[in-house]
């Protein structure tokens, strides 16, 4: 069971950004996308949050064309955290990450979505914070309430834009590590857009590099070589190993001046 994409073409009204993407995202594995700025990440995950209508191609989820889904349908199966989050509605912590459970009640919160809405403020070490105004939160606090309303709906598909944006480095550990756990424990499709390369290294199964609205290489973050991320961001360095992590060190961000070509690619 995955989310597959195929021959997917997709922008804004002047740019066609996403320019013919195939990829496959497995259940049960945290697949990190990667790529410089402006490389069409965050628009390839709109696409499949289906907040962004693609131009061309398909995104089947199950076997199942997510055009043919309806948005109840969709608020079930798949929960996204966009890249930013604008003008947050005055409401408490306790009341956004209920928003999460709002796609299965009809009148209103049933005990079950109570229990898992404290579930996860516990696992999030969010207790202390119920009652603050989501509007008066840090921007690492308010990260993780909105981290927390996306695992509320207990999704088949995480789609999670740049998620460890504005925590310290001690959060970003614990967040990137409950969002592996979830993925394991509940065979999960995680999707992370990431720019921390060696927290992509430590943390990704499967790393998709993005250039230019392109896939320029997909695989098993063991299988990464340096030249990728070189010739994807456009530096230079290399992979090291250090207490058993592989890292990837920059030495310069000159272009190289004889471009190499991987030989995964
Ligand atoms: N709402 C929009 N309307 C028009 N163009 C947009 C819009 N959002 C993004 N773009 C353009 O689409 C291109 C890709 O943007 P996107 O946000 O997908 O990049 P990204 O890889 O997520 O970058 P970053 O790492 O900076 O978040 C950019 O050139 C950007 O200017
Ligand atoms: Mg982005």
């Amino acid at each position: 069971m995955s989310l597959e994409v195929k021959g997917l073409y997709a922008g804004y009204d002047r740019s066609l950004v996403i320019q013919g993407i195939d990829a496959i995202f497995s259940e049960g594995r945290v697949n990190i996308i990667l790529g410089p700025n402006g490389s069409g990440k965050s628009t390839l995950l709109k696409t499949m949050a289906k907040v962004l209508l693609p131009r061309a191609g398909t995104i089947r989820l199950f076997n199942k064309d997510l055009q043919n889904l309806s948005l109840k349908e969709i608020a079930k199966l798949i929960a996204y955290l966009p890249q930013r989050s604008n003008n947050v509605p005055r409401m408490t912590v306790f009341e956004s990450i209920l928003l999460g459970r709002k796609p299965y009640f009809t009148f209103g919160p049933g005990n079950g979505d109570l229990e898992i809405v404290n579930s996860i403020i516990e696992e999030l070490k969010l207790r202390g914070f119920e009652n603050k105004f989501v509007d008066e939160l840090s921007g690492g606090e308010l990260q993780k309430v909105l981290l927390a309303r996306c695992l509320a709906q207990t999704p088949k598909v995480l789609l999670l834009d740049e998620p460890i944006n504005h925590l310290d480095p001690k959060n970003q550990i614990e967040i990137l590590e409950i969002i592996k756990t979830t993925t394991y424990r509940v065979n999960l499709i995680t999707l992370l857009v990431l720019h921390d390369l060696n927290l992509a290294l430590r943390y990704g199964d499967e790393l998709f590099f993005m250039k230019d609205g392109k896939l320029l290489w997909k695989g098993f973050t063991s299988e990464v070589i340096s030249e990728v991320i070189e010739m994807v961001f456009e530096v230079e360095g290399e992979l090291a190993e250090f207490s058993n992590q592989r890292l990837f060190i920059i030495s310069s961000y000159s272009t190289p001046s004889e471009k190499r070509v991987p030989k995964a690619l």
